[in-house]
Order: structure tokens, then sequence, then C-alpha cells
């Protein structure tokens, strides 16, 4: 009964939307002058003029100009633009700016490792960058994160006005951008984001099913180490364990004392309490978004609390200074960055609109989807290619669980179980699905692979944009 309320309320709501969206693409398209993005040239901290063309702007989704703005950075590819796929990236969270997909992971420039000086920190080149292969749009979603901004933040941060924002963000910016209309379009995004990318696809799919304008030539999506089911907090023990980080009798007993929930514990389950404070003692000097990484005082472990929880923790804790040999100086150096004045004229952000620009913004998220499971579900009866990949030395969102939900969909194997290749040397593990579900493994790599892997993450990702097998 309560599913059923739930459910039609839902219905209800996207039908109210889908018509507001009407309403406002022909607002839109009868109004419409003045183009949202800009020309970027030159970049603070990147010596010369950019070797790649960047457009960044804002594209307005409320009814009055400083409603609702969404920040964005795109990229032409550096190959074919007329000819390659356009991709929606989507960092994770929620709130964590799309900067961060852009220079950690697989945008055309990144930081070099260099102590902070009080000058602008410095770019250079990634040759690994995912635009040699299509041209790709960062956007700064759910409002509040990065350069997007709003009138009342607090009106519009959840899972479901994200997934909305998202799919009212992108036909609007194609109406702008009408050249990229035929282009073969993926949505890529990692970690929370899998929880409401798979309802974004299915929100555009339904969008083009009744002829909302401008169709979105949708074909699929790839998601890195992504949250789906909020049961990964329980398959993180048994990776543990596989890894070698606690003992088996530990393990043993912990699956004994506590039947294999260990988030939601009673707290007169003294023993299972007793074996997860042994089982925490054992990580707290594991960097757990990558145990093969140096830990950090500042990086989360894991702790007794909820994977978004966790999270939330973990992507505001930098308020020192970190280590430069640190992973996360990188952020440090982003909000050194971003914050500087010669850099905000460069991307031409609106003064006024951001005082301090935070890598993650995570106040006030209502988060109204528990799962993305029946998207996935939904998504493979339409026949959408997916790639699911994961840095198999991930333990907060761990292989073991992806894979787990990828079983659950109940579809056949049509190229089973064997190493990708990448110079001659195994990049990882790969399994594909009748539902043209790709999941790959990235050997030795972290929660955001691509930042780990570079090479490995830019050779999967070349295979399967080009339809090939990995
Ligand atoms: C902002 O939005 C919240 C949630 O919708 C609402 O409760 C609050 O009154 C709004 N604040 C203002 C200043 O309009
Ligand atoms: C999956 O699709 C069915 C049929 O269109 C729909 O009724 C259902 O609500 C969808 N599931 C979710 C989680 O949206
Ligand atoms: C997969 O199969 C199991 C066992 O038959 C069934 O309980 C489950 O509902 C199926 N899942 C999906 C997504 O169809």
């Amino acid at each position: 009964m309560k599913m059923m309320v739930t459910h039609s309320h839902n219905s209800f709501h996207h039908c109210c939307q889908i018509l507001l969206a009407i309403v406002l693409f022909s607002l839109q398209i009868l109004t419409h002058i003045e183009a949202y993005g800009s020309k970027v040239e030159v970049l603070p901290g990147f010596e010369g003029p950019l070797p790649f063309e960047l457009e960044t702007g804002y594209v307005g989704l409320g009814e009055t100009d400083d409603d609702m703005q969404v920040f964005y950075y795109f990229i032409k590819s550096e190959n074919n633009p007329q000819k390659d796929p356009l991709m929606l990236w989507l960092t994770g969270g929620p709130g964590c700016s799309s900067f961060s997909g852009l220079v950690y992971q697989i945008g055309p420039v990144k930081f070099e490792n260099k102590e902070y000086d009080g000058s602008v920190p410095s770019l250079v080149s990634r040759p690994q960058s995912w635009t040699k292969l299509c041209s790709i749009i960062f956007v700064d979603l759910p409002l509040g994160t990065g350069f997007s901004y709003a009138k009342n933040l607090t009106a519009h941060r959840s899972d479901w006005k994200l997934v909305h924002h998202t799919h009212q963000f992108l036909r609007k910016w194609l109406i702008d951008h009408p050249e990229f209309l035929s282009n073969e379009f993926y949505i890529g995004a990692d970690s929370y984001s899998g929880i409401p990318v798979p309802a974004i696809l299915q929100e555009i799919s339904n969008g083009n099913e009744i002829d909302l304008q401008p169709l979105i030539n949708i074909q699929g999506y790839l998601l890195g180490n992504p949250l789906t089911t909020n049961r990964e907090k329980n398959d993180q023990i048994p990776y543990a364990h596989g890894m070698g980080l606690i003992s088996d009798e530990l393990y043993a007993s912990l699956q004994k004392n506590c039947k294999g929930e260990y988030t939601d514990v009673a707290s007169r389950n003294e023993l299972c309490l007793r074996d997860l404070k042994y089982y925490d003692k054992c990580l707290s000097g594991i960097n757990t978004f990558n145990i093969l990484d140096r830990y950090c005082e500042d990086d989360s472990n894991l702790k007794r609390r909820s994977l978004t929880q966790e999270l939330k923790a973990s992507l505001s804790s930098h308020l020192t200074v970190p280590e430069l040999s640190c992973q996360i100086y990188g952020f440090y150096l982003a909000t050194k960055w971003a914050n500087d004045e010669r850099v905000r004229k460069a991307l031409h952000i609106r003064e006024g609109t951001i005082r301090k620009w935070e890598r993650c913004y995570l106040s006030d998220f209502e988060f109204d989807i528990s799962s993305s499971f029946e998207f996935h579900a939904n998504l493979s009866k339409k026949g959408y290619r997916s790639l699911i990949y994961s840095g198999d030395h991930d333990a907060v969102v761990p292989f073991i669980s992806t894979q787990a939900w990828i079983r659950d969909l109940n579809y056949s194997i049509v190229d089973d179980w064997r190493p990708w290749f990448v110079n001659g040397q195994v990049g990882g593990y790969t399994r594909t699905y009748s539902n043209r579900m790709t999941f790959a493994t990235v050997k030795g790599s972290g929660h955001t692979a691509p930042e780990y892997t570079p090479d490995q993450c830019f050779a999967m990702f070349t295979k399967w944009i080009s339809k090939l097998p990995l």
C-alpha cells in the first residue's frame, strides 16, 4: 500500500514536471536571445593559449534571473567534435563540483603537484584526457555546487530535484548548442552519482517518448564505483577480509554475531559491536578510497556511519593543509585556484554570486532516492548501453557490491569474465551481459579510478566509447 502511494505520487510529480518543462522550453524558444556560454582562451596557471576549446557559462532554470543558475564547463572533443559523442559528467558528493571530474580525472588539464606558494596553482596537460574522444559538459549540480547558485538553495537540493534540474539543463543547453543535437549522447558519473544518474536517464528517455523537444540522442551511460543499493556498506567487511585487512577469525565472528548487518546494529548486540570495534581498529590506518594509497590524517576511515555520512565526512574534512604527498593536496590547490580573482574572471564567473568556492557543498541535501537498482532494470529493458567500472582497491564502494547488483538484474552473460589489456598488461577484468551492460574492474585502482590509473581508464574508455569489446 505504502509503495503504491509513493509510486502514484512520483508519477504525478513527474507528469507536472514534464508539463512545466514543456512550458519552460516553449518560453525559452520564444524569448531566447542571448547565448549562454563564453569562450575561454587562457586559464591562469596554464602556460599559453589553451590547446583545446573550452566554453563556460550558465543555464538559468528558474523564472527569474537569480532563481536557479547552473554553471558548466564545456570542452569540445579534440578529435572530431562534429562526429564524436557528447557526454555530460556529474561528480559525486552529492554536491562536489564537476571541476573535480575535469581536473582530477578525465579533463584535459590537471594540477601540477607542487607546494602552494601564494601564486595561482599551475595547470598542465593530461595526455589521457577523455576529451580526446568526445565532447564533455562538466556541470555543477545539484544547485549550490561549485559556481552554480540559486536565490534559495535549500529549496532546490534533493536527489529528485537534481534529476529534474539535470534534465532541464540538458535540453536547454542543447537548444543553445543545436550543432550537438545529432551527436550520440552519454552520461558519465561516479561515486554518489550512481544514485541519481540512472533516474536522470530514465527521465530523459521518458521525455523523448512524449516528444519533448529537442530530442536527446541518448545512447547510454557509464558509472565508476557507483553507489547503487545503499547496501554497499555491508559489503565492505567481506571485502576487507578478502584483501587481508582483517583475520579469518574476526570475519567469522562478525558474520556470526552481526548476521550480515553491519550498519544498523542494535545497541544490545554487544558481541557484534565488540567485533566492529576491532574491525575499525584494523582499518584505522587505511585510506579506504584506495587501500594501496597513503593514508593521510584527513582521509576518512570506515566508521560506523552510513555510507553517505562517510562520503560527506571525507569530503568536508579538509580544513587543515594536507601534506603534498597526499592525494587530497589537490583538493587544497583547487580551492586556492577557484578562489583566485584572475581565475574567476577567466571563467566568466558572475561577480558577487559565490563568495567562497568549495570543492564540495554538502549542506541541506534531501536523500529521496534510496536505490537506483530499479532504474538500472528499467534502462536495461530499453536497451541503453552501459559501462560500470570498479577500481578494485576501493573499500568504500567495493567491486563485490557492484557485481552483486549487476548479477541481480538477471541478464545472461554474452562475453564472460576475462582479463582486458593495456599495453600488453592486464588492466582489469571484464564481463558483458545481454542488456548491453559491461562490467569492468580496473586493477590496482581506487574509488575515482581515472585519478589513480589514467592510462588503464583511458584505454578502457577508448574501447567502450568506440563500441569495441574491452
Ligand atoms: C527557502 O526554501 C525553503 C524550503 O522550500 C523554505 O522553507 C524557506 O522558507 C525558503 N526561504 C526563503 C527565504 O524563501
Ligand atoms: C520502471 O518503469 C516502469 C514502467 O515504465 C515504471 O512504472 C516504474 O515506476 C519504473 N521504475 C522506477 C524506479 O522509476
Ligand atoms: C531475478 O530473478 C530472481 C529469481 O528468479 C527474482 O526473484 C528477481 O525478482 C529477478 N530480478 C529482476 C530484476 O527481474
